[in-house]
């Protein structure tokens, strides 16, 4: 059983997808062109924000809203320790620190009961990683950022359609970064990302610092980037974006035979917020035995993930941090113990249940 497999979801969609590229071809407009402004007017549409800025990638997403807020060298910005790297490349990448606040031991996400303990006098941001496909607790983020005057930014690389109290991930603070790398929940055929904002001088803003500074061709007010969504990604997302909510719901289903099914006393299975819609970018499982597990999964020709192994204090290129063993232990035990199991749109249902059979007989004193 292959962890992730696309090639159902893509054969459905084939036709439409090979339509919509002929279409880019046949325009001879290939950059910031239609297809690019017609999927921000869907995509915004889609997450109940007034604006959508396509740009290269999620990591860019999110280096352009911190750059288009002013964030810079001196600053520091609030990041969960369990994310994956790009969160905190951003934040390196306008000069800030990012400074590690651990998550909740139940949704994995950054614990907001932790957050005003690392407030200094030179935060300006929290940035709440939706990991997984289940938004942050935002409400009690949002108030916390209010009291101390900083930005709050989504990453929402990994929960695109999830729900937070009936509304969108993507809307939920000042500005978005989403990713829409070919596994996420939409993903484009290669690199590809937004900003999503209700923020009118930001939007503006990261619309010229996406190409080049400038917003009237050869007159530059910002030394900008190239990071633009091209017209072939944006034509192929605007395909997959109709498909969102049926994957997202089949990403539920199959989701719920796991929880229904599997029953272990050494597993611990995903939480989901009240009042939340969890789109189940992955699901994972928590356990003791997480190495032996994989490995016994693995015997039973069955592939599983690791999101992620090394949390960001504990990489090379991160030793600069210091970061002592302990020092996270939220995040370094989660690292230790999670697994992620294979989960996306029509995985086979029986292999699911004969999945969840098999980790029910893990450790039980059944032979495998
Ligand atoms: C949580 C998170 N943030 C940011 C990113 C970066 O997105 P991209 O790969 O499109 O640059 C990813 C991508 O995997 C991610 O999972």
């Amino acid at each position: 059983m292959k962890f992730l497999d696309m090639s159902i979801m893509h054969d459905n969609i084939k036709l439409e997808i090979m339509k919509a590229i002929e279409k880019v071809y046949d325009s001879n407009w290939y950059v910031l062109g239609n297809e690019v402004s017609e999927f921000e007017k869907e995509f915004a549409t889609y997450c109940g924000v007034k604006h959508c800025i396509g740009v290269g990638n999620g990591l860019e997403a999110l280096h352009l809203i911190l750059k288009g807020y002013d964030i810079g060298k001196g600053d520091e910005v609030i990041i969960p320790s369990n994310t994956y790297i790009a969160t905190a490349l951003a934040v390196n990448y306008v000069g800030a620190t990012p400074i590690f606040v651990e998550p909740n031991e139940r949704t994995y996400n950054i614990n907001h009961n932790l957050i005003e303990d690392s407030i200094t006098s030179k935060t300006k941001a929290i940035i709440a990683v939706h990991l997984y496909g289940q938004t942050c607790d935002m409400n009690p983020i949002n108030e916390i950022a209010k009291m101390y005057n900083l930005k709050v930014i989504e990453d929402n690389a990994q929960s695109q359609g999830a729900l937070y109290r009936g509304r969108k991930s993507g809307s939920l603070s000042d500005a978005a970064g989403i990713s829409f790398y070919p596994g996420k929940n939409i993903g484009a055929l290669g690199d590809a990302g937004a900003v999503t904002t209700n923020d009118d001088e930001l939007a503006n803003k990261i619309r010229s610092l996406r190409n080049y500074g400038s917003s009237i061709k050869y007159f530059n007010e910002y030394k900008g980037y190239n990071s633009r969504l091209d017209e072939l990604q944006a034509a192929i997302l605007r395909v997959k974006l109709k498909y969102l909510d049926e994957w997202n719901d089949y990403r539920n289903m199959i989701a719920n035979i796991y929880l229904e099914n599997i029953k272990n006393k050494d597993v611990i299975v995903p939480y989901t917020l009240e009042n939340c819609k969890h789109v189940y970018h992955q699901f994972v499982i928590k356990t003791r035995y997480r190495d032996e597990l994989q490995k016994y999964l693995k015997y039973n020709n069955i592939d599983t993930m690791i999101h992620y192994p090394v949390p960001i204090h504990k990489q090379k290129s991160y030793q600069e941090l210091n970061y002592l063993k302990g020092k996270l232990p939220i995040a370094e035990n989660i690292s230790e113990q999670i697994l992620s199991l294979p989960i996306y749109p029509y995985i086979s249902k029986e292999e699911v249940y004969k999945l969840s059979n098999l980790i029910n007989k893990f450790r039980s004193g059944i032979n495998w």
